[in-house]
């Protein structure tokens, strides 16, 4: 099977490479080598490489960043994925595109089931809704949308700069009062892959089992890099709450995901999220630096 990845070098990206099965012919294409914006350069890519199968991890991902670049990141988020689902139409593949936890307000007490009403906060996630919608209203039969919250990989997302700050910082000061389901970029690959494979249309969710705030997540870091060696100390860290560390985007205060439905149709448990970040953490040469 032909597989065009797009947005091959970030966190998501990489991973997705890395999990490719053995069957699957990829093409992997950073931003540099495709803009998934570009309708131009999405149809050369179609007609040189043909893919039967497209996973879209390409965003504009910065979350404060697009409430300023509103017309980069809906460039990127929103008219990128109906620029490849608009392609994908007129040939026979599959689209797989990767959508947000924050989509939602983060109102509800309770985890978000795919059916949930969206009502983004942010530019980021309105324009991560736009694209999921052009997606599914351009390819209904033959689309996979699937919504993951708090990503992170070996070297990348929260975990990436949280060590970096603990080697840096005398103390750190993280939000408390947000709460979300941190999940591992290779397993959000690995699910990609299998519900791709599957031919699973329509949304889907998918996140790490437990729940965090960032405070939380931060402190589980700082415990498995000191066991695991990657860092020698790990400064005292306070909880703070999102009104003492004002962002330009408003984030939701409960972004939990729930993924049963996905666990059901793979028959798969997520791992919890500590269990997977310890794992992460311990991948050698995972690119966190060593003290
Ligand atoms: N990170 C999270 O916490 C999180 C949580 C939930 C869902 N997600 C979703 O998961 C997916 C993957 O995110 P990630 O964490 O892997 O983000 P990432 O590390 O920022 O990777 C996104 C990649 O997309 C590229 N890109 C941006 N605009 C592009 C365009 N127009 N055409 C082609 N490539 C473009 C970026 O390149 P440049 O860096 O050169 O711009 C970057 O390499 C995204 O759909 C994101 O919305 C992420």
């Amino acid at each position: 099977m032909r597989v065009l990845i797009t947005g091959a070098g970030g966190q998501l990206g990489r991973a997705l490479v890395a999990a490719a099965p053995a069957a699957a012919t990829v093409r992997a294409c950073t931003h540099s080598e495709l803009d998934i914006a570009d309708e131009a350069a999405v149809a050369a890519a179609f007609a040189a490489f043909a893919p039967q199968l497209v996973i879209n991890a390409a965003a504009f991902t910065r979350v404060d960043d697009a409430e300023r670049a509103a017309a980069e990141a809906a460039r990127a988020n929103a008219a990128g994925p109906a620029v490849l689902a608009a392609a994908c139409r007129l040939s026979t593949a599959w689209l797989t595109h990767v959508s947000s936890d924050f989509v939602f307000d983060g109102r509800q007490g309770h985890p978000y089931e795919p059916g949930a009403r969206p009502a983004p906060l942010s530019v980021y996630g309105r324009t991560k809704l736009e694209g999921e919608i052009a997606a599914l209203r351009e390819l209904p039969q033959r689309c996979t949308v699937v919504r993951a919250s708090w990503l992170y990989s070996a070297g990348g997302g929260f975990a990436g700069r949280m060590l970096a700050l603990m080697r840096s910082r005398p103390e750190l000061r993280v939000v408390s009062d947000q709460v979300g389901a941190p999940t591992h970029a290779a397993g959000l690959a690995a699910v990609l892959w299998a519900l791709s494979e599957r031919r699973a249309a329509g949304l889907w969710h998918w996140c790490d089992s437990g729940v965090a705030s960032w405070y939380d997540f931060a402190v589980a870091i700082g415990e498995e890099a000191l066991k695991l060696r990657l860092l020698t100390t790990v400064p005292p860290i306070a909880p703070i709450g999102s009104a003492d560390y004002p962002t330009p985007a408003a984030r939701p205060a409960y972004s939990v995901l729930d993924k049963r439905a996905t666990e059901r149709l793979l028959a798969v448990s997520a791992p919890h999220w500590r269990s997977a970040l310890r794992a992460t953490l311990a991948v050698p040469g995972a690119g966190y630096p060593q003290p």
